[in-house]
This record gives C-alpha cells, structure tokens and sequence, in this order.
C-alpha cells in the first residue's frame, strides 16, 4: 500500500531532464515563444463559439462576470503553476509535481487527467475547426455533403446515446492528420507556424473590438443580469440567469482559458526555465483575460444577448454593422479558423511530451519516450497522439466533450495547488525562483474555486469524469505499478 505513495526526489526531478541519448529533448523556447505558444492554446473555440451560447442561455450581458470569475480561478491556478514550474523545471507539468508532492498513484491520476484533457481538447477544437470551414467553404461556393462533415455518435436527453446518420467528420480528421505531421517535423517548425498564426488571431480580435466599440448599443446591455428564469411553479430554475446563471456561464466559458498550462510542459525544451516559464504562463494568461473581457462586452454590446446562442456569434455581431463591413466578416472568419488551429497543435504537442514524461518514469512502455535523432520529437507519441485525436473527433460532437475537458482540467487544477501547500511544508529549503504570493491563501482559494465550479457541472459530464479515472486506474494495477521506475529504485534500495 505505502509503494502507491512513493514520491520522486525533489532534487532527481530537477536533473532528469538531462537523459540518456536517445531520450533528450532540445532546448531553443524562451519567454516570448512561451507566451505565444500559451497564447496559441488558450484563445480558440471558448470566445470564438461558447461566449455566445452562454450569454444567451445562461449568464446574458454579465457574461463578461462569467469571464473573470473564471479568470480568477485561473489566476489562482496560473500563480501556482509558475512557481512549481520554476522550482521543477521538467516536462511533465502538473503530473511531475504531483510526482514530488503526493505520490505514484496521485501523479498517475493526474497525468491520467491530462493525457484525457489534451486529446478530447484537441479533439473538441477540431471539431469546432470543422464547423467554421465548412461553413467558410459555403461561402465561396462550395457545399460539403452532411453525411462526411458531421458527427455519427451523439447524447441527449430524450434519446441517450444514438447514431446521427453521418458517416465521419472528415474535415476535423484531416487538420488534426496535418498538425499532427507538423509537430512531427520538429518542435522549431511548430513554434515558427503557430508564431505566424498568434499574431494573425490577436490583430484579428483587436480589430474586431475596435470597430465594434463604434456599434454598441447601450441598450443592449440592459438588464446587464437578466432575472432567473422560473419553472411552472414560479421557482427560479438553478442556471438559468439571475446571478446562478452567470456562476454556471463561468463554468462554461473556463473551456475557454484553458491551454496556458500546456506552457509548463515544455519545461525541457526551454533555455531558461526558471525565468521563462512563469513569466510565459502568467503573461499569455493576463493577455488572453484583457482579450476576452474586452470581447465579451463589445460583443453584447452590439448584438441583444437573446440573439447568440449561434456557432458563430463573431458574425452575426458583424451582419448587424451592416454589409459595408463584409470584407472584415470574411477576414474575421480565415482568422477564426487560424485560431482554432493554434490550439489543436499546441494540444498535440503537449500531448506528446506528457506521454514522454511519464514514459520516462516506467509508467508508460518506453517507446513513448524515444526521441527521433533526425527530427528530436518524440515520434511515437505525437503519433498516438494524432491518431487518438482523429478517432475521437472524427465520431464524436462537439457538447458532449467540451465539459467533459472542463471538469478534467479543474480537478488537475485543483491538485496542482494543493501541490505548492506540500511542498512548501516538504522542502521548505529548496529555491523557488517564483513565489506565490500570500500563501497558503492563494492555493487554497484556487483549490475552493476548482471544487465549487466543478461542483456545478451536471451528471453526465461527472459519469464521463469519473469512468476515465477507472479506466486509468486499471492502467495503473495492470502495467504501470510493474514497471515503475521509482517503484524499482525503492527495491533495489530494500
Ligand atoms: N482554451 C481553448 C479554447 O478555447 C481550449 O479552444
């Protein structure tokens, strides 16, 4: 029993980013490729299609609320990631840390968690991508058949799991097909293209907000929280609007802040870890928040809330601006599909070096670890990670994964601050070039805000939590305890 809680030396965590041949990664990222890599993962389908859905249906106007209490949960959580990330700079992220703070056991859960956050992250993304150029290809012309661009498998209320008639969603098979030969290529070339791809999605959204800010209507942000909807008997309905609507919106639109751990999983490519790593996480953080913010209240400003609850809410905004500004719909869409595809890659490559990370600590067989000599990427893992993505974006839609990542990630999240409370009590002495600041109040507010908006999410999405965690747990009992690298030194130390 007491094997399940081995933990890692703190100070072996730290040098084994130096391997054998074979199994070392390349250092070239410094703080400004972290921030646009961070960047790349955090802005995609959360502001450019669930912003309108949730002001529509649950949060109205106070959506823009919705976006900085999660905002806060991420501050929370980015202000502890940066100073574990800067005290062990290695490429497993959350799941090292748990390696050193709680155990074998916990680390795999949580590594578990994230292996499952990536690939149903990319996943929904890519769906999400499919979506928008298809519609992009109908407006040159073009129209795809429904039967290669939608999902075969879906969930609802009345009929439970059901096939749809579509055959596979094509599209978002091929972009993930494309990434993932990209992030095969070399980690350079991927930071290159999603550099390009940063700059053409923030210039985007800058535009779209200023030329917006010329087209509000303050009416439209009156009521600013709409009253709590009522059931038949006159009880406000849990959600619905009213100030539990903007609480449930939060939980809604924290998909979209998702990705700027990703940047703490690059630990072992980075040149100056302890500096880069905190100041490229809080930075694509507090960039992404003023961005959403910003959007968010443009966008409700300029179109009534009732009318967004649409796949693409940027557009309709801009119909209303009238047909003078069709040149910016058009440039407003390319750089949406831009967008989403700085998300999936950065997903993959954090997939990959996740399976490197754990592969390397015997929990996962060891060609998960091997480096290419010609491309230095993990080669293998990017492609299972490619093909685990195409599978499940291929068949499945886009609102039966979206919260199912969002509950995976607050429960990393939460124990990645309950991880800085340990580890200040464990080793005290080890050199933390970024501290949180007042602790312990600042992790235990990050690990009260995760359990309370994981609280809110409805059953389904818990069932999907909850079986994933079983799964890993057979994982766990069937391979990796057998094969455990720190499991092996504590015998051969016996
Ligand atoms: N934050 C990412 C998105 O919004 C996952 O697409």
């Amino acid at each position: 029993m007491k094997r399940l809680w081995s933990r890692k030396g703190l100070r072996s965590s730290f040098v084994e980013g130096e391997g054998e041949e074979g199994h070392t990664l390349k250092r070239h990222l410094r703080t400004g490729h972290l921030t646009s890599i961070g960047i790349g993962a955090i802005i995609g389908a959360g502001i450019f299609v669930i912003t309108g859905q949730a002001a529509a249906l649950f949060a109205g106007p106070a959506v823009v609320v919705s976006f900085c209490l999660a905002a806060l949960i991420c501050t929370f959580t980015g202000l502890c990631y940066a100073e574990l990330s800067s005290m062990i700079p290695v490429a497993g992220g959350s799941y090292s840390y748990s390696y050193v703070a709680l155990g074998e056991l916990p680390a795999w859960i949580i590594g578990w968690s994230v292996l499952g956050q990536y690939i149903i992250s990319a996943s929904t993304v890519s769906v999400g991508w499919s979506g928008y150029a298809v519609s992009f290809i109908k407006s040159l012309g073009v129209s795809l058949s429904d039967l290669w661009t939608g999902a075969p498998i879906a969930w609802n209320h009345a009929l439970g799991w059901h096939l749809t008639g579509a055959v596979l969603n094509l599209p978002a098979i091929a972009i993930v097909l494309f990434l993932t030969v990209l992030a095969a290529i070399g980690i350079k070339a991927a930071a290159h293209f999603n550099n390009v791809m940063v700059v053409v999605k923030l210039a985007t959204l800058a535009i779209f907000i200023f030329v917006s800010f010329f087209y509000i209507h303050p009416g439209n942000w009156i009521p600013f929280i709409p009253e709590n909807a009522r059931d038949a008997l006159g009880n406000g309905i849990f959600g619905e609007f009213g100030w539990s609507g903007v609480l449930r919106a939060s939980g809604m639109v924290f998909f979209a802040y998702i990705g700027f751990d990703t940047v703490a999983t690059l630990a072992q490519e980075t040149i100056q870890p302890q500096k880069s790593l905190p100041r490229g996480i809080l930075g694509s953080l507090f960039i992404c928040t003023i961005a959403y913010i910003l959007t968010s209240l443009v966008l409700t400003g300029v179109v009534k809330y009732t009318m967004l609850n649409v796949a693409d809410p940027m557009t309709v905004a801009l119909q209303m601006m009238g047909p003078a500004l069709i040149w910016l719909q058009f440039l407003i869409q390319i750089a949406i599909i831009a967008g989403l595809t700085t998300v999936i890659l950065v997903q993959i490559l954090g997939e990959s070096r996740m399976f490197f990370a754990m592969s390397k600590d015997g929990l996962l067989p060891k060609v998960f670890s091997s480096i290419h000599h010609k491309t230095h990427t993990p080669l293998f893992a990017t492609i299972v990670t490619g093909g685990a993505c195409m599978i499940v974006s291929g068949l499945f839609p886009i609102d039966i994964l979206a919260q199912f990542v969002s509950i995976l990630t607050l429960f990393i999240f939460g124990i990645v601050c309950l991880g800085v409370l340990i580890l200040r009590r464990l080793h005290p002495e080890f050199p933390r070039p970024f501290k949180v600041p007042f602790s312990p109040i600042v992790p235990l507010c990050g690990i009260g805000t995760c359990i309370a908006q994981m609280c809110l999410f409805p059953a389904l999405t818990w069932m999907q939590f909850v079986g994933w965690i079983i799964v890993g747990l057979f994982l766990y009992f069937g391979y990796s305890i057998r094969h455990s690298v720190v499991q092996k030194k504590h015998h051969s130390r016996a």
